[in-house]
C-alpha cells in the first residue's frame, strides 16, 4: 500500500532543520499542504523553498512554541488557508545545555521545559479541538531515547522527553473514539544539527572521536538518517496504522531498552 496524503494538512513544528525538515519534506512528497513552523525564519523558509522545489505545498510561519498566543497563530493560519488539521507532527525541542543537575542553571532548566513540554502541550490544546470537530485526525510528538533512559547531564531534557510521553499517552485516551490517534516516535541518536551540538559539549576528546565509539555501541553500527524518522512519522500519521495510539514508537538500530 502506498501513503498518499493528497488533499490532506500537515501542520509541522521544528520545521527548519534536522527531523521537522525531514518529515516535511517527505508529507509534501505524498501530497500534503504543509504548514511550517519554527522559531528560525530563514531556515524555515529554505524548507518551503524545497517543498514548492518538489512541486509541493507549503507555508512557513515563524513561531516560538512555547507561547500561547504564537501557537494560537500558526493553528489559526492553517485554518485560514486550508481549513482543516488532518496531521500534526508536534516536533520541535532544545537540548539545553550540559551540566550535572546541581549545576543546572535554572533559567536553562526552564526553557528546556518551556519549548519540550510546554511548547508540546500548547500544541495539542490548540490543534486537538480542531481534530475532534473534523472527527479526525492523527498527531505525531517527537519523544526520545530521552523518554526511557537517562543520560549523565542532560536532567530537563530527559525528564522533558518523559514528560512528553504523559501528554502523548494522556492525550491518545481522551480522544481514542472521536476518530484521533496520537502517538510518539522515539529516537535514539539522529544526525542532526542537535546531536552534532550535544556531541560538542559532551566531548572530552574530539566530537569525532565521541561519535565513534557512540556509533559502535549501536547494533547497527550507525546514527539514524532523519529521513528514517520521518519514514516512521509518516507512517503513524497514516491509516496504515489505525490501531496503534498511545504509544511511543523506538528507532534505534536495534538496541534493547
Ligand atoms: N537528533 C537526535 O539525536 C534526536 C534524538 C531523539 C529525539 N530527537 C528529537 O527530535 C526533534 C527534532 O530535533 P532535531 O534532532 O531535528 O534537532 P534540530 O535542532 O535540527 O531541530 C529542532 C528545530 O526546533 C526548532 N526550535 C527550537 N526551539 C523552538 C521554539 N521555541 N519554537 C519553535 N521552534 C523551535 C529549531 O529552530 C530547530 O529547527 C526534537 O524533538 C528532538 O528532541 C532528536
Amino acid at each position: 500500500m502506498k501513503i498518499d496524503f493528497s488533499g490532506q494538512v500537515a501542520l509541522v513544528t521544528g520545521a527548519a532543520g534536522g527531523i521537522g525538515r525531514a518529515v516535511a519534506l517527505a508529507l509534501g512528497q505524498v501530497g500534503a499542504k504543509v504548514l511550517l513552523v519554527d522559531i528560525a525564519k530563514e531556515a524555515g523558509l529554505q524548507t518551503q523553498s524545497l517543498i514548492e522545489n518538489i512541486g509541493g505545498e507549503a507555508m512557513f510561519v515563524q513561531a516560538d512554541v512555547s507561547d500561547p498566543e504564537q501557537v494560537q497563530n500558526y493553528v489559526n493560519t492553517a485554518m485560514q488557508t486550508w481549513g482543516r488539521i488532518d496531521i500534526f507532527m508536534n516536533n520541535a525541542a532544545w537540548q539545553g545545555e550540559i551540566h550535572s543537575l546541581v549545576d543546572y542553571p535554572l533559567e536553562v532548566f526552564e526553557k528546556v521545559m518551556n519549548i519540550n513540554v510546554r511548547g508540546v502541550f500548547l500544541g495539542l490544546k490548540y490543534v486537538l479541538p480542531i481534530m475532534i470537530q473534523q472527527g479526525k485526525g492523527a498527531v505525531v510528538n517527537t519523544a526520545s531515547l530521552g523518554s526511557f533512559l537517562a543520560t549523565r547531564k542532560l536532567g530537563p531534557y530527559t525528564a522533558s522527553k518523559h514528560a512528553v510521553m504523559g501528554l502523548t499517552k494522556t492525550a491518545a485516551i481522551e480522544v481514542a473514539r472521536k476518530g484521533i490517534r496520537v502517538n510518539a516516535v522515539c529516537p535514539g541518536p539522529v544526525d542532526t544539527e542537535m546531536l552534532r551540538d550535544i556531541e560538542a559539549s559532551q566531548a572530552t576528546g574530539s566530537a569525532e572521536q565521541l561519535r565513534a565509539q557512540r556509533t559502535a555501541s549501536i547494533p547497527d553500527g550507525r546514527y539514524a538518517d532523519p529521513v528514517e524518522v520521518a519514514n516512521l512519522m509518516l507512517y503513524l500519521a497514516s491509516d496504515l496504522s489505525s490501531h496503534i495510539t498511545g504509544q511511543g514508537i523506538q528507532i534505534n538500530g536495534g538496541s534493547n531498552y
